[in-house]
């Protein structure tokens, strides 16, 4: 699994290399940007703009969220992904910090309209998923949503289907979100499979 360190390292390559996985329609990166996109509507179909990005990246879906006027907030441990997203959205309040240890003091202080994770928190055990995204929920105003894209699937023979597929490929210092699993602490949690290996998942308050 990477660390922060990892990540600094990555950074400067990461969007060229989600690209192409994307664009080959390979685990573990196809369907990211119809995932981003769905994120994106979804935003700003709804009425308030304050959005939080867990492990935001490079920015690449928060900074067009903040081009729309988004209110933009968000938490990641990796200092060269924060300077990246930092140059694009000068005025966001971006935090470093490790979420598996959870949320940093400055962003238990408001209410979120979103709050969005794209690929980052297969990082989290399936415990620790499930305790943060609880406590995310309490963040949410009224009616706020949470938008959670990443490898993800329906059930856990889907998973290991994509897994046999992906061979060498397969992560398996990741832990991807099983939906029938997950559903079983959040029963409102709704799911749609968008490629051979990612899914949105989305909770509301
Ligand atoms: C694969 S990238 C996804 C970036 C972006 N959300 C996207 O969709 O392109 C994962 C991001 O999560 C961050 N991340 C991973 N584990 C983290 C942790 N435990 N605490 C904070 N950030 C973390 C990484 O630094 C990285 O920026």
């Amino acid at each position: 699994m990477l660390n922060n360190k990892g990540f600094d390292l990555w950074a400067d390559d990461y969007d060229k290399s989600v690209g192409l996985s994307d664009e080959d329609g390979t685990y573990p990166f196809a369907g990211y940007k119809a995932i981003l996109n769905e994120i994106y509507n979804r935003v700003l179909s709804a009425p308030g703009r304050r959005v939080l990005d867990i492990g935001f990246g490079t920015g690449t879906l928060t900074t067009k969220l903040y081009e729309q006027g988004c209110d933009i907030f968000g938490q990641d441990f990796s200092g060269r992904m924060i300077e990246l997203a930092k140059e694009k959205m000068p005025t966001a309040k971006l935090f470093r910090g490790d979420f598996s240890e959870g949320l940093v003091a400055p962003l238990m202080e408001h209410k979120y309209d979103a709050i969005i994770a794209t690929y980052s928190l297969h990082h989290l055990t399936d415990e620790q998923k499930v305790r943060f995204i609880a406590k995310l929920h309490s963040l949410l105003n009224d009616r706020g949503s949470i938008y959670i894209g990443d490898v993800a699937f329906f059930t856990r023979q889907d998973m290991e289907k994509c897994m046999v597929e992906a061979g060498d490929e397969w992560d398996d210092e990741e832990i991807y979100f099983v939906f029938e699993e997950i559903r079983q602490a959040f029963p409102n949690m709704e799911f749609e499979q968008m490629s051979s290996c990612a899914g949105l998942l989305a909770l509301h308050r």
